[in-house]
């Protein structure tokens, strides 16, 4: 598929999406929400791939926000309309197979609010979160109140979506946003090395681990709980669960069948 946005590749079994607009520090207009919701629709549709890499180009941003150029004279009613910011992003929340944000430099706005969208982030040590869009005389509107909260709690959210400050690398690993840092220069190298890592599980233990973990984020305790059961019981009858038990009895590595 041709994407003017976006530059997707496929490494064995992992697929690695760009944001590539570098020389607006990858900012999402719409063309580059559009292509998102593709790229990831065809990932999450294709059975060789296993496990995606979003990252931006160039050094200085995963992506520094929602286009402001095409937002700035942008009727209401339009963005009403058009329900804007909801098609793309259902596409790209809906990937049921797993995928990681490898952030570096500003990830701003909506760019913070894609990263988030992730089943979790790598950041490079020169990441930078922000929700500013406060100055702008706005709010988050790709998530970002809500997943942001959850991740890092009422106190860190409220403070950066009312003041637009940046949180860097160190705060957001300590504060539950990032999973890991890494230098800047290994970033992808550190992506995609977990990625391969999660492509050779079997894949769908790894698509019912994920949609477990979310259950957790985005429901009550019990529901979660009853959630997690069913799908557990649902795995014992795969043939990868047959596999993977045999092999380790037979100490040897599992051969998965994704069923
Ligand atoms: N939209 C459009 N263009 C952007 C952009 C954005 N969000 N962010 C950066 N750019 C463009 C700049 O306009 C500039 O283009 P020109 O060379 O044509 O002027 C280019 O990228 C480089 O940016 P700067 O010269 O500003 O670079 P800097 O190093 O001086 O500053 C920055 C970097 C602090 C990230 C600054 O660019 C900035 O503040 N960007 C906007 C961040 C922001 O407010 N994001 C939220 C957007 S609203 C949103 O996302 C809504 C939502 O929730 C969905």
């Amino acid at each position: 598929m041709a994407y003017e946005t976006i530059l997707v590749e496929h490494r064995d079994a992992v697929t690695l999406i760009t944001l590539n607009r570098p020389q607006a520090l990858n900012a999402l207009n719409s063309q580059v929400l559009a292509d998102l919701g593709k790229a990831f629709a065809a990932y999450d549709a294709d059975p060789s791939q296993r496990c995606a890499v979003l990252t931006g180009s160039g050094e200085k941003a995963f992506a520094a926000g929602a286009d402001i150029k095409e937002m700035a004279d942008k009727p209401a009613a339009d963005f009403y309309l058009e329900d804007f910011f909801s098609d793309w992003q259902s596409k790209v929340v809906a990937t049921r197979k797993p995928w990681i944000a490898a952030v570096a430099g500003f990830a701003l706005g909506g760019g913070c609010e894609l990263a988030m969208m992730a089943d979790f982030i790598i950041a490079a040590d020169t990441a930078k979160f922000g929700q500013p869009e406060i100055k702008l005389g706005v709010a988050p509107g790709m998530g970002g109140s809500q997943r942001l909260t959850r991740a890092v709690g009422k106190a860190k959210a409220m403070e950066m979506c009312l003041t637009g400050r940046m949180m860097d690398a160190e705060e957001a690993e300590r504060s539950g946003l990032v999973a890991r840092i890494v230098p800047a220069a290994d970033l992808l190298e550190a992506a995609l090395k977990t990625a391969a890592t999660i492509a050779a599980m079997p894949p769908m233990a790894a698509m019912v681990n994920k949609e477990m973990v979310n259950t957790a984020f985005e429901t009550g305790l019990a529901q979660g709980i009853l959630t997690e059961r069913r799908l557990f019981q649902i795995l014992t009858a795969t043939e990868d669960k047959k596999e993977g038990m045999a092999a380790f009895v037979e100490k040897r590595q599992g051969v998965w069948k994704g069923r």
